[in-house]
């Protein structure tokens, strides 16, 4: 939700801002902007459109200086205009500011500015901050000072930068949102992720809670709000920047789904012992999870289907698991204590819905163990635990790799916890499920290389509407398949257990209407019947299974995915999905990596 860069000691502060900002733009594309200091005053540029119209629209002598914000926006007060873009400014444009976050008490901020005749141009939360910091430069204290002083009137999210007239000086905060500094030789960056700059250094701090970091051409500093001195870390990001590109694809997408063998190579290296079978997760040690006999998982959307495979992962390995919607964690009557291992499943590490369940986990007692897939996200941060599924950058808004990745980690951890809780019956043929994972990046490839999804999405894409119904591990892949199709074709799109289907849902079903039916696993044969029962009703069916014969009479299309384990069928058959996603959104001439009203992480409630 709305990305922030800012740098200094660069040569072409624009064009270094606007491409950070291109890297960025997964986080929101409603708007965007750039300020930049040049020792004669603060010059801004921002306009509605996403960055590559921002940059287009950029005059021909753009803003010129060493030290720069800027912004790429996702709305939450106000449209996506000019006036709502960033950089916001003071009244006399002496201070900048971008801001990602909810400033939750703006409304009483800017009732208090405006009865001391600040006027405000725009709708947002974020003006009132410049005004602030403005106001307490006027009564006389030094930038920096100023600053932390607008920071200790602020209530709800932030992460912050501001530029201040005259000052070669980034002063930029993190309360809730995240932030980081890149180090280069001679120039620092400030970004809400690593991407924005990873062409230019993969040396990093990361900001906590709390903290303000001061960046000017000579270094860096850090420090809390009372102005006292903070020791920082520099950490390597392991992240090639090559990743972050899109190569030769016109899509991140489909370069995320194509990549899957490899980031799911990533995934498993190293894990598992090939002598004993046995797992080994990130240094967590074997019994580390002896005294738990409860495993909630919080997630929201694509993680949450992932949560939602893995729960039955867990359970078929004999252990007591639930996926919960981190949104409704809350409000669910699940008792929570120091028996519960509350796993947060979270791609960026970043999403307020999982943060908040996890915080909530935490205070009932609960031992937390984030999977993610971002380094130095604040969920690994907060976690007691971290597993890092390493699918590697993930810059298409929809998730794609990162699903499979999640997946596979939580097979992982299934293992793992069922060697450890007492009472439970680990498989006895994990040695299969072992071979199957060793063999799955090929067995992926293959399903890459044979793929008739593209042909299927175009024979479909006309229809009404697109259901998707699958059993046990079927279900959360029909799950991931609509909501994938819905992101990006913006097409009515739904999924249903298949036994579910003929207690309501068949009333939709007509011709045009086609059943993405995932018939894998053992529980195969009654999703062939409530499919059957679908197409009696004249919906098309497209099978998704692992041979040629299974509903040989049924299916009017066929999606192969080659036989493997039936614990790891569904997750081949969800890239059969995302690619039928893929090519229907392409056919359609959708916007595929910036699926409109979305953004890629959701830092906001
Ligand atoms: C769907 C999608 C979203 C995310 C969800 C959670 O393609 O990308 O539904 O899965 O916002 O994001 P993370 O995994 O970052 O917590």
């Amino acid at each position: 939700m709305c990305g922030i860069i800012g740098c200094v000691g660069t040569d072409e502060t624009v064009s270094t801002l606007m491409d950070g900002l291109s890297n960025l733009e997964y986080r929101g594309y409603d708007s965007a902007g750039v300020a930049v200091q040049n020792g004669s005053g603060i010059k801004t540029f921002k306009r509605a459109g996403n960055v590559s119209e921002v940059r287009d629209a950029l005059p021909d002598d753009p803003p010129s200086g060493t030290v720069g914000i800027g912004h790429t926006r996702w709305s939450t007060h106000g449209p996506p205009t000019d006036q709502n873009a960033h950089p916001h400014t003071d009244p006399e444009g002496r201070v900048a500011v971008v801001h990602n976050g909810v400033i939750e008490n703006y409304d009483k901020l800017r009732s208090q500015l405006e009865a001391t005749g600040n006027q405000f141009v725009s709708d947002t939360d974020t003006e009132v901050i410049p005004h602030l910091i403005a106001h307490y430069l006027d009564g006389g204290l030094e930038p920096e000072t100023a600053f932390r002083r607008a920071l200790e009137r602020l209530e709800g999210s932030y992460a912050v930068a501001a530029i201040i007239e005259e000052e070669e000086t980034i002063l930029s905060a993190r309360h809730g949102t995240p932030l980081v500094v890149g180090i280069d030789d001679g120039a620092f960056f400030l970004a809400s992720d690593v991407p924005a700059f990873l062409e230019r250094t993969s040396d990093v701090v990361y900001l906590e809670d709390g903290e303000i970091a001061r960046v000017d051409p000579d270094g860096f500093s850090m420090m809390d709000i009372k102005g006292d001195p903070i020791e920082s870390e520099i950490e390597h990001i392991e992240w090639d920047a090559k990743e972050t590109g899109k190569g030769s694809y016109d899509h991140y997408m489909l370069k995320e789904i194509d990549t899957q063998p490899t980031a799911l190579r990533q995934t498993i290296e190293g894990r598992i012992d090939p002598e004993t079978g046995s797992v080994s997760l990130d240094g967590l040690e074997a019994g580390a999870f002896e005294d738990y006999d409860q495993v909630d998982f919080v997630a929201c959307g694509t993680s949450y289907h992932a949560a939602l495979y893995g729960s039955k992962l867990l359970q078929d390995a004999g252990v007591e698991a639930t996926a919960y919607r981190a949104s409704e964690y809350g409000a669910s009557s699940n008792l929570v204590d120091d028996s519960t291992l509350a796993i947060p499943v979270t791609q960026s590490g970043e999403t307020a819905d999982t943060l908040s369940a996890m915080a909530e986990a935490a205070e009932a007692g609960a031992t937390t163990v984030a999977v993610t897939n971002v380094m130095g996200s604040t969920a690994a941060r907060r976690a007691d635990e971290t597993v890092f599924i390493r699918a590697g950058p993930e810059i298409g808004v929809a998730a794609t790799k990162t699903f499979s990745s999640q997946v596979v980690t939580l097979l992982l951890l299934a293992r793992r916890l069922a060697e450890d809780i007492d009472g439970t019956e680990p498989r006895d043929d994990f040695d299969e499920v072992l071979a199957a994972l060793e063999r799955l990046p090929d067995d992926l490839q293959y399903v890459l290389e044979s793929s008739d999804a593209r042909s299927v999405a175009h024979d479909y894409v006309d229809s009404e509407a697109y259901l998707f119904i699958g059993r046990h591990l079927g279900f959360p892949v029909a799950k991931e398949g609509a909501l994938k199709f819905k992101e990006i074709t913006y097409e009515h799109a739904e999924s249903f257990t298949s036994g579910r289907l003929k207690h309501g849902p068949l009333a939709l079903v007509t011709p045009s209407t086609p059943i993405f039916a995932i018939a894998t696993g053992e529980e195969r044969s009654k999703t062939l019947t409530n499919a059957t029962e679908a197409k009696s009703r004249g919906a098309p069916i497209v099978l998704v299974t692992d041979d040629e014969e299974t509903g040989a009479e049924l299916a009017d299309k066929r999606l192969t995915v080659p036989e493997t384990h039936e614990l790891l069928e569904g997750l081949l058959a969800n890239v059969q999905l995302q690619l039928v996603s893929y090519y229907a959104a392409n056919r359609l001439d959708r916007e595929i990596d910036k699926p409109r009203n979305l953004a890629k992480s959701v830092t906001v409630e």
